[in-house]
């Protein structure tokens, strides 16, 4: 912690007078200079509290559309958004997910329609609403409806999953030593 501009009769108000104006939604960088706090602070104090690591505690989000606009497959080595994407329940309220973009092209370039995709770090999901939208969107050719299943494990051990099971993993593993996504739990890798 940094030092702090508000004085607070304990830690414990301190951070929640910082809850607080994270649940208005106020950018971590205004909180911090307000109460004199670095963003590690914020963020381990958001992980402990709701045991994810989240932007925005007032998470909310109407949806406008459950497909990407215009979209097409990237067809070079080097891909390139325009924007990160916010279509079905995509936001980046979840600190360090990906684009959905990114999960998207990788099932269209190597999967199929009804194979599996494992994403072994969900974070906030980003892959399983991917292989879903991906499947319902072809449903002429493919009519079976997915329903993505998530399994609590670690990702070091996947005992859980029968062998050969597996058509293709589509994962993006913790920044080490970057984002803290979870406080306290065996086996995070962050
Ligand atoms: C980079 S994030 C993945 C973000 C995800 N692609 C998304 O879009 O939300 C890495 C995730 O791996 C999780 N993680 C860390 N250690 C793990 C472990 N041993 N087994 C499974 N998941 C782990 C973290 O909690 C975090 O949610």
């Amino acid at each position: 912690m940094t030092k702090q501009k508000i004085i607070y009769k304990s830690e414990r108000e301190l951070q929640e007078a910082i809850l607080e104006e994270k649940r208005k939604g106020i950018p971590d960088l205004e909180i911090g200079k307000k109460y004199g706090v670095n963003f590690k602070y914020i963020e381990r104090l958001i992980t402990r509290s709701q045991g994810l690591n989240i932007s925005n505690l007032k998470i909310y989000k109407k949806i406008n559309s459950l497909y990407p606009k215009d979209f097409r497959e990237e067809k070079t080595t080097v891909w390139s958004f325009k924007q990160r994407g916010n279509w079905a329940t995509h936001s980046g309220e979840y600190r360090g997910n990906w684009s959905p973009y990114i999960p998207r092209n990788v099932i269209l370039k190597y999967s199929k329609p009804g194979e599996l995709v494992l994403d072994y770090f969900c974070g906030a999901g980003t892959t399983a609403v991917e292989s879903q939208q991906l499947t319902f969107n072809d449903e002429e050719t493919h009519p079976q409806i997915y329903e993505p299943q998530v399994l609590i494990s670690d990702a070091r051990d996947l005992y859980i999953i029968e062998d050969n099971s597996i058509d293709l993993i589509c994962a993006l593993p913790p920044n080490a030593g970057i984002i803290n996504y979870s406080s306290k739990v065996e086996g995070g890798l962050s």
